[in-house]
């Protein structure tokens, strides 16, 4: 659908046809949220919705032109001395073909045309698959000898330099790694990662859609990224550690006279959101979902509480859910503010779920929108 949407409108806008349509997936993060950038643990899942890209060359040159059909808006400008766009949708594209010039990969001018049918805003990573389907589409159309790896880090590096997000790495690693059916259990230091078979029936896998965009994220997420850097140095007094990654409660507690409160308890969520990471991969592979529920129950609390990135409609959403029978858990999902939950359901579960979402309009103002999906694959040609 999409493909013959951007292929009709890449013709339209620049009088060529593309030479290469692109899909790359959102995602969902089963659990393991906001330990990327700490080299910690994350389950993220890719989702059956996402950004297509149709590309065309335009050889002999440095500019990239991008029309974006859910923008209505077409940006061009020269990727070599490009600095940053008040139009911040154009940073994404512009951003990756920038690091890959930087890098020195060897790339020619570029039409872009795309199109989403990913709520964006919301915490399913459309941004990540802007990035990631700009970064595949250019490394096809110019042969680059560059693996999904390196292209994970482009993206995440035109993220930081471009966008100036300082994000971790698991939305650029799945977007581009995914495989049908698996979840992906990373490493975020190592970044070794295991692709875990992935299949919650009898239950149902749902995302909410608070509708609450997470615009306050962009600073907010910086902070607690500097949050986590300030928890390594105080804990550090003593030690060489690297990140979060490596301290334990007991480190915690010897240092409890030293660390201010909220710095605190950031670094608690950090670290025992990593522990149950580790749980829930355990957890998955034995399809033992109630446990696996109660792991979500705990990080959404701890999201709230001690990283507090959670938000009253969030709370609402995931208190609603876990109280009704046969919900096994819920939590919210990505950087917060705003966006998504997600929740494990029965049949029935879900039904009497659904009937209660219409308070949530009536309570907040805004209407809280349901997706099923299933574990789906990473980027690819159409
Ligand atoms: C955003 C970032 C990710 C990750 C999540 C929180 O999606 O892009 O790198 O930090 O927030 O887990």
């Amino acid at each position: 659908m999409e493909t013959e949407i951007v292929r009709k409108k890449h013709q339209e806008i620049f009088g060529c046809d593309p030479e290469i349509i692109v899909f790359a997936p959102g995602r969902i993060n089963l659990i393991g949220e906001h330990t990327d950038y700490s080299e910690g643990f994350v389950l993220p899942m890719a989702i059956d919705m996402g950004i297509t890209v149709a590309v065309s060359k335009i050889p002999d040159s440095s500019v990239i032109a991008v029309f974006s059909i859910d923008f209505d808006q077409k940006m061009v400008a020269l990727y070599s001395d490009f600095g940053r766009s008040k139009d911040n949708w154009f940073n994404y594209p512009m951003g990756v073909a920038k690091i890959l010039h930087k890098k020195g990969y060897n790339i020619g001018g570029i039409r872009i045309t795309f199109a989403g049918n990913i709520p964006q805003g919301v915490g399913l990573s459309s941004s990540a698959a802007l990035e990631v389907a700009v970064a595949f589409a250019i490394k096809e159309l110019y042969s680059l000898n560059i693996s999904n790896t390196e292209l994970a880090k482009v993206c995440q590096q035109a993220e930081h330099e471009v966008v100036e997000v300082q994000c971790g790495i698991m939305d650029q690693y799945i977007s581009l790694l995914a495989q049908k059916n698996t979840c992906m259990f990373l490493d975020c230091r190592s970044l070794k990662y295991e692709l875990i078979p992935c299949n919650f029936a009898p239950y149902h896998l749902i995302i909410t859609n608070s509708n609450v965009l997470h615009k306050l994220s962009q600073s907010k997420y910086n902070e607690r990224v500097n949050e986590c850097a300030e928890a390594v140095k105080i804990l550090n007094s003593s030690d060489q550690k690297k990140s979060l990654r490596d301290f334990s409660l007991e480190d915690l507690e010897k240092m409890k006279a030293l660390i201010p409160e909220n710095i605190k308890k950031r670094a608690r969520h950090v670290i025992l959101e990593n522990e149950r990471v580790k749980k829930a991969k355990e957890f998955l592979t034995s399809n033992d979902f109630e446990s696996f529920g109660k792991l979500l129950n705990e990080s959404h609390a701890s999201l709230r509480d001690d990283y507090e990135v959670s938000c009253k409609e969030l709370d609402w959403l995931v208190e609603t859910a876990i109280s009704i029978k046969g919900c096994l858990g819920s939590r919210m999902i990505g950087a917060g503010f705003g966006g998504c939950t997600i929740g494990l359901f029965t049949d029935e579960a879900l039904s009497e779920y659904k009937k209660k979402l219409g308070e949530y309009e009536e309570i907040f103002g805004y209407r809280a929108v349901i997706y099923e999906s299933t574990p789906s694959e990473g980027v690819h040609c159409l």
